[in-house]
């Protein structure tokens, strides 16, 4: 077994680990980028680190339909109970993490704003770092959990080094600027994370956020001991212990 991960375009991703299907952040119906239809999705769990529209649109329907556990924070998993009837879903908030059958996940403190789409309290907006259990995947040399830490929406801050503090294996990081860190900003948050593999998110949906993201890699390539990947809307990233 390994961990696959894909994006979807803009900032939603699907990981396969084992029996789990994780969907991150799901904005797909009105995603100019986007290249499936959100009803072919049956994730296991649902993960929502903001309650912007970009990273929940479809997270109701497809929640509905699949049965999905979602996990986000508190605020916006009461709303998701109280107003949408979705049942089983996990309120977590900053610094706590949860054990799923894949291996942990913990929430953690991203600097951005976090309203629902109705105006409701979205409560604080956050990332999510995961330690896959090694026996779901490439594992480390010394059985260790293969961290992946996809920051959500934020700008570049200093506590990015400390959430990193345990090794990151993969980073999926936002380098669209405008609404988060731009280009430059990523080069020194991957400066402070230290990733073996780092992924760009949140980019090229719409034109204010359109980036050269060739340039990018080549960047994290001069200036970090990373390996940066490009990735293509619905291409399947097989990570392994080499990257
Ligand atoms: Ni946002
Ligand atoms: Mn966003």
């Amino acid at each position: 077994m390994a961990i696959e991960v894909t994006w979807l375009g803009h900032s939603t991703w699907w990981i396969e680990t084992g029996e789990a299907k994780i969907l991150l952040d799901p904005f797909i119906g009105d995603n100019p980028s986007a290249k499936v239809a959100p009803t072919s999705l049956n994730p296991t769990h649902i993960l929502i680190s903001h309650g912007h529209y970009d990273h929940l649109a479809d997270a109701v329907e497809i929640a509905r339909r699949s049965n999905a556990t979602v996990i986000s924070n508190y605020e916006i998993v009461t709303w998701l109970e109280s107003k949408h009837e979705i049942q089983g879903c996990i309120g977590m908030n900053l610094g706590g993490k949860t054990r799923l059958p894949f291996g942990t996940v913990q929430f953690t403190p991203a600097v951005h704003s976090s309203s629902l789409p109705d105006g409701s309290y979205g409560g604080a907006c956050g990332g999510f770092l995961f330690g896959f259990n090694a026996a779901n995947g490439m594992a480390t040399e010394d059985a260790l959990p293969y961290n992946l830490y996809y920051t959500g929406d934020t700008a570049l801050f200093s506590d990015l080094k400390l959430i990193a503090r345990n090794g990151v294996d993969c980073l999926i990081i936002p380098i669209g600027d405008l609404y988060t860190m731009g280009p430059a900003e990523s080069i020194e948050a991957i400066q402070m994370i230290c990733p073996k593999l780092v992924l760009p998110t949140h980019y090229n949906t719409w034109p204010p956020i359109a980036q050269d993201v060739a340039a990018w890699v080549n960047a994290v390539h001069e200036r970090t001991n990373a390996r940066a990947i490009a990735p293509v809307v619905n291409r399947v990233l097989r990570l392994d212990g080499s990257v």
